[in-house]
């Protein structure tokens, strides 16, 4: 075994999960980046390979390598790293494609190094990453990319992350029409006020989200997924939005909404079956309006990012 270097698998995630703006976020577990990580004695951190997607690998401007030199100046280690990055997740695709690339890489390289750091402080590194691509540097994508299932971000200074237990029987159906929206874009368009009503209405679905998801309530999480705050004003960047939700709804999904800053659309639903019908319902949609699409439908990924592919 080389104990120089280390192949890496980090899902993508849903953040926000509708009522929970940059708070709350889920891994998947049927797509995410693939890395390898290598310690080598030359200090810094180069990104050796980039497969998959035109993004750049200069240092400073590739979220891994920004991630990664947070790392370093922590750490006492001598040497540097060198990460090839084979995207499956297509940037601006609203699924944690630029967290699945921070976090896999400094979890890469805390395994190598022995686990000098704990998660948490791995999600302030992969938060890096994150400002460099929104402007904010979030936790809701990196958190659950790091721990695998639900994760709550309940403060972000001091930073506290909390894991939410996973239905069994939970299943995420992604539909991505295929145009990119940046999330610093998507963020700039939101309204910085809200008003006291829909806080109520707001924290009101986040409690029940998360105590539903608990006691395994699945009616509870289909009430509980409604964003009175951000889907109204994001929802318009999305072609098709309102079409795709009233679908995956009819056709049985528990509760629709936007992936992280969209475009992409989530729903979740009991079963696989009615994933995969509901998945058909979101497809015909895009079909009708003659828009491409990738889509997903996916278990809840348990356990984070890991060794392998
Ligand atoms: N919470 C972030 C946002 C997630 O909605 O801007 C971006 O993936």
């Amino acid at each position: 075994m080389n104990t120089n270097e280390i192949r890496v698998f980090c899902p993508a995630t849903i953040a926000n999960i509708s009522c929970g703006f940059d708070v709350l976020g889920v891994a998947l577990a049927s797509v995410g980046d693939e890395m390898v990580v290598r310690k080598v004695t030359e200090e810094g951190i180069r990104i050796t390979k980039l497969e998959g997607q035109d993004l750049p690998m200069e240092t400073l401007e590739n979220v891994a390598g920004v991630a990664g030199l947070a790392f370093l100046e922590k750490s006492d280690y001598q040497g540097g790293f060198e990460i090839e990055i084979y995207k499956k997740i297509k940037a601006g695709s609203g699924i944690g494609s630029s967290a699945a690339s921070s976090t896999g890489a400094v979890w890469g390289m805390n395994e190598l190094l022995g686990k000098p750091f704990s998660t948490l402080q791995l999600i302030k590194f992969a938060m890096e990453g994150e400002r460099l691509a929104s402007g904010v540097a979030h936790a809701d994508n990196v958190a659950p990319a790091l721990f695998g299932g639900f994760t709550l971000v309940r403060s972000y200074d001091p930073l506290d992350v909390v894991t939410i237990h996973s239905p069994a029987e939970l299943y995420a159906t992604v539909i991505h029409p295929q145009i990119e929206i940046k999330t610093s874009d998507s963020r700039k368009i939101l309204k910085t006020n809200i008003t006291l009503q829909d806080g109520i209405k707001q924290w009101g679905n986040v409690g029940g989200l998360v105590a539903g998801l608990f006691k395994e309530d699945y009616d509870l999480i289909g009430r509980s997924l409604v964003d009175h705050i951000i889907e109204p004003v994001r929802s318009i960047l999305i072609p098709g939005f309102d079409e795709v939700k009233a679908a995956a709804i009819e056709a049985g999904a528990l509760g629709c909404g936007i992936s992280g800053s969209g475009p992409s659309i989530f729903a979740f639903s009991k079963g696989p079956e009615i994933a995969n019908k509901v998945a058909a319902a979101m497809k015909e949609v895009y079909e009708k309006i003659g828009l491409d699409y990738d889509i997903h439908v996916s278990k809840i990924n348990i356990e984070g990012v890991r060794e392998g592919r």
